[in-house]
């Protein structure tokens, strides 16, 4: 059964092997996780399939009052296209609904198709664009979504 659960400080060797195995660079150490998991104002959300951890998403909220950031957004390679990445996201709005923000923001490579589709299909728009932003010399492009309308769920 798939879940998607708070992390914790205890999942940490799963976040990092996670992080290895999914992004070639721009990646989260292993102490950007700890500080992520421990001390940093936001949330990681992990999904769970039995025990092991196949996605994750790092929210910061400490960016203004009516947002939230997604910080990252990860699926183990063998776990990609089965909805978990959709689930995430979904996920994430329910988390910026409970800490009282109306809207949602992130950074995409922009040459990311693949996540740049999910955000874009999922109604974020686009805010913006930060030339090398990345590592490998490859822009960001800013995306956001308003969630002023979104019901509570329970
Ligand atoms: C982007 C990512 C998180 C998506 O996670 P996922 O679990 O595969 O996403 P989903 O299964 O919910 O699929 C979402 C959509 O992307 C499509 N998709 C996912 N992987 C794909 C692939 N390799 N090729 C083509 N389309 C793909 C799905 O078909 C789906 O489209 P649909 O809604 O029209 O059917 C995942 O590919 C990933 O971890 N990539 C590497 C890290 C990364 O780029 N993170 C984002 C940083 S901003």
């Amino acid at each position: 059964m798939l879940r998607v659960l708070p992390a914790t400080i205890v999942d940490l060797d799963a976040l990092e092997s996670l992080e290895m195995q999914v992004f070639d660079h721009d990646r989260f150490s292993r102490r950007q996780f700890r500080h992520l998991l421990t001390k940093a104002h936001g949330i990681t959300l992990k999904a769970q399939k039995q025990n092991n951890i196949i996605g994750y998403m790092t929210l910061l909220t400490r960016t203004c009052n009516h947002t939230m950031k997604i910080h990252s957004l990860a699926v183990d390679k063998n776990s990609q296209k089965c909805g978990v990445g959709t689930l995430l996201l979904r996920q994430a709005e329910q988390v910026a609904a409970d800490y009282e923000r109306t809207s949602l923001k992130l950074e995409v490579s922009e040459d990311n198709p693949i996540a740049c589709r999910l955000y874009l299909s999922h109604g974020y728009t686009l805010q913006g664009r930060r030339p090398h932003y990345y590592q490998n010399g490859s822009a960001a492009l800013i995306m956001k979504k308003n969630l002023a309308n979104l019901e509570h769920q329970p």
